[in-house]
């Protein structure tokens, strides 16, 4: 899977966006070391911290299905109507991805340029990994 490919299916998935409140669709597309892909786009709710990200609903997709050991993620944004924009996933992605991913895990995004590609230690270099 390139990570072209991966990137239509995160802008795919971001269709479904559930987001009346903010109007930005979200979509990711987190590929498995096994060769699955599991998709997943924002949840919004009325209530807003009740809001999941599409990195996580990807992400709990996957587990849900036993699916564990994770390679990319391609995640795109757009406000409703308008061009994608960059987006790279928020602290509490990073940290829920941290929990699965290892250092060299890859985050690609889209910029007006074409596609970015960056690591999740480089997102999240002092990861809380103990207690
Ligand atoms: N959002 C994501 O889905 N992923 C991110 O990494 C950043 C933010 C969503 C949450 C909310 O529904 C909307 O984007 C605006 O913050």
């Amino acid at each position: 899977m390139t990570d072209i490919e991966l990137m239509e299916l995160a802008k795919k998935a971001g269709q479904n966006s559930y987001s009346p409140y903010s109007h930005f669709r979200v979509g990711a597309a987190l590929l498995c070391k096994d060769g699955r892909v599991f998709c997943g786009c924002n949840v919004e709710n009325i209530s807003f911290g009740a809001t999941n990200c599409a990195e996580r609903t990807a992400v709990f997709a996957a587990i849900a299905e036993g699916c564990r050991e994770f390679e990319k993620i391609a995640i795109s944004g757009a406000r409703e109507g308008k061009d994608y924009q960059r987006t790279l996933p928020c602290g509490v992605c990073r940290q829920v991805l941290s929990e699965f991913c290892g250092s060299s895990f890859e985050v690609i995004t889209e910029n007006d340029k074409g596609l970015c590609k960056t690591t999740l230690s480089q997102l999240l270099p002092f990861a809380f990994d103990s207690f």
